[in-house]
């Protein structure tokens, strides 16, 4: 299948590790240039043991962080033709009763899970404008895009982390504004909703989880893990960080330019809607 990344930018915010890490790598492997940021201050280390990959630390909470991250990247590879969203993190407590966290936990979850990826919308949409604007003039048209990974737990009222599912809740209705806004433009903009992956973010609901059980109660991340999935999932198994990379590729592709708006999950069956 001709995906028609070969030699496009593409910018991905969260890729020193994890689910972005996997889709840094799986642009790479299509052959594309990728700017990869992160707020890890590896992140340039990181990039360098790529091909094609300009590695920028940045927190993007900060609005004028990404806009600087944006202009390097532009000025270094070129203009970007598509963005991907994959930063998370939870509050870092077990928010099952609710009031197990304090309402002042909030506010820096919403920042990094909601505000993060608005400040990239803000940030590329004007880019990916123009990088439609000139694919129409010229003599390959490709379709720009931006993807924001969510989360299963955005689409349930999920007793794990409260602020986090509020947060990938209110991302996924952004992503239909962004994508109603966009589209007389020419670019797309959907939703990526992972279901359990084996990576730092999901070892912390464990461990967050397992400090509030009494000594005796708690078990390890592996049995943890398993009993959920066997609960929640009806494939019964992890996903990989590279079934989720998978989809975002296919998302930014030419072979996906009537699909926008969307929330997609890569959950095993986790969230099945009709
Ligand atoms: N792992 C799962 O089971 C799972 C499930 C559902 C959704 N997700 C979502 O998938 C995406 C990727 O998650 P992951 O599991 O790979 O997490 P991860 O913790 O492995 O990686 C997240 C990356 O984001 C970076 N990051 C965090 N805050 C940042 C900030 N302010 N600015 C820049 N970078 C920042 C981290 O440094 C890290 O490299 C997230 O949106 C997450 O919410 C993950």
């Amino acid at each position: 299948m001709e995906l028609g990344l070969a030699g496009r930018v593409v910018v991905v915010v969260g890729a020193a590790r994890g689910i972005g890490e996997a889709v840094a790598r799986a642009f790479l492997a299509e052959s594309a240039v990728v700017a990869a940021l992160d707020r890890d201050p590896a992140m340039p280390e990181i990039a360098r043991q790529w091909p094609r990959a300009l590695g920028i630390t940045v927190d993007a909470t900060c609005l004028a962080e990404v806009k600087a991250a944006a202009e390097q990247a532009e000025n270094a590879l070129g203009p970007c033709d598509h963005v991907v969203f994959a930063v998370g993190a939870g509050s870092g407590k077990y928010g099952f009763p609710f009031w197990n966290l304090e309402p002042g936990d909030w506010p820096r979850v919403l920042e990094i899970n909601l505000i993060a990826a608005v400040n990239v919308a803000h940030s590329f949409a004007p880019r990916l404008i123009q990088a439609a604007a000139r694919d129409v003039a010229g003599p390959s048209s490709s379709s720009p895009s931006l993807t924001f990974f969510s989360s299963v737990a955005g689409q349930m009222g999920s007793q794990t982390d409260p602020p986090y599912s509020a947060a990938k809740a209110a991302l996924i209705n952004f992503n239909q504004c962004a994508a109603k806004d966009l589209a007389p433009y020419g670019v797309r903009s959907n939703v990526i909703c992972p279901g359990m992956v084996q990576t730092d973010l999901n070892r912390g609901v464990y461990e967050a989880w397992s400090r509030q059980q009494p000594e005796a109660a708690r078990s390890t991340y592996e049995a943890w893990a398993a009993e959920k999935i066997q609960k929640v999932v009806p494939l019964n198994r992890w996903q990989k960080p590279e079934d989720s990379a998978a989809l975002a590729v296919f998302l930014a592709s030419n072979q996906a330019r009537e699909i926008t708006g969307q929330t997609m999950n890569v959950d095993g069956g986790f969230v099945m809607h009709w």
